[in-house]
């Protein structure tokens, strides 16, 4: 596995969950697991499987616990799981998963909306979550939605957002990923948001999440980068969206992180070829047009040579 260091910046793909969570027709597991066995060419040391939520909630998601027992095995890539309570950690445990992600958000609604419960709330069934995974050595990520802007709330305050996220990592998280969950926000609103969080935590714990409706994301990692993040969330062929974000696009895609990483002289550990194999890929599968101005340049250059 390549060793981070200070010019490393760590993906963690997350275009199987967070992409494909939000597909109308739900791709099959052979689907899921042709995307990730893909991936699994490229270099990325950390890629997200799926989701064991409820599939009366998430039918895209349906059987993730299944999918991650059936994946060709490789010791330098991590995959994981989202688990918002132990009935989800079990069905990951019992798979052999080695890490979870537990998620709540920095807005009320959006909370109650995505998982059914509270704030407080969601800290007590992550509590159980997170006893489960310490007694049997699983590592858990947290998540942070609505870092900026909440659809139902709208502007969140920052202060909030460091709560939320410290009260995450107190708890036993390794890193903690804050979602920009609906795109909207702009470098300078992202920027008051890492100041309130690194006042508290070392940018080393802590990831940026960004979806990418209004084509602000890659500012929003440049900003992200310049507060000492190192640490992003990112979706093949920008895949994506939260059902229950409306009208929230897909995540930053990996192509176009990749692109503005390298040419910025950090190393990603990622094949190129081999990720633009995959973006292509999945691109044909779910009949799509790649929203990644990287790949699409990528594809025409090659047309062109
Ligand atoms: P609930 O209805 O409150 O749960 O759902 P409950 O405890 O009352 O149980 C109701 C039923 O759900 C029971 O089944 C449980 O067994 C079952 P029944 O007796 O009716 O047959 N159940 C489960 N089944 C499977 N797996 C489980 C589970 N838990 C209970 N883990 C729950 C609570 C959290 C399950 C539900 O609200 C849910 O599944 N929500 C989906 C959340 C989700 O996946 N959201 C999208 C991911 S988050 C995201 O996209 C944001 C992120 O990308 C960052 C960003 O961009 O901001 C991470
Ligand atoms: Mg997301």
């Amino acid at each position: 596995m390549t060793i981070p260091h200070d010019n490393f910046v760590k993906i963690v793909e997350v275009g199987p969950r967070d992409g494909l969570q939000n597909e109308k027709t739900p791709l099959t597991l052979e689907q899921r697991k042709a995307l990730i066995v893909d991936l699994m060419h490229t270099g990325l040391t950390s890629i997200e499987v799926g989701s064991c939520v409820s599939a009366k909630w998430v039918p895209q998601m349906a059987n993730s616990d299944q999918l991650f027992a059936d994946l060709p095995q490789d010791p330098n890539i991590g995959f994981s799981l989202l688990t918002p309570n132990l009935k989800g950690f079990e069905s990951a445990l019992a798979v052999g998963c080695q890490e979870v992600a537990v998620f709540t958000a920095a807005s009320e609604s959006f909370t109650r909306k995505n998982i059914n419960c509270s704030i407080d709330e969601s800290f007590e069934k992550f509590a159980d979550v997170l006893a489960a995974a310490k007694a049997n050595h699983v590592k858990v990520r947290g998540y942070v939605s609505c870092i900026v802007d909440c659809p139902y709330e709208g502007a969140i305050d920052p202060k909030q957002v460091a709560q939320v996220t410290q009260r995450l990592y107190d708890m036993g998280c390794y890193e903690v990923s804050l979602g920009e969950t609906i795109g909207t926000a702009t470098p300078d609103r992202v920027k008051k948001v890492w100041e309130a969080c690194l006042a508290e935590l070392n940018s080393k714990v802590l990831a940026g999440h960004f979806h990418n409706t209004y084509g602000m994301a890659i500012a929003n990692i440049y900003q992200s980068l310049e507060q000492g993040i190192r640490v992003f969330d990112s979706s093949i062929a920008g895949l994506g969206g939260c059902p229950y974000a409306k009208g929230a696009s897909g995540n930053v895609s990996t192509e176009d992180l990749y692109y503005l990483l390298s040419k910025m002289g950090f190393e990603t550990g990622i094949h190129l070829d081999a990720l633009m194999q995959a973006s292509r890929n999945i691109s044909q599968v779910l009949n799509r047009t790649n929203p990644s101005n990287y790949a699409n340049a990528y594809w025409q250059t090659q047309c062109v040579s």
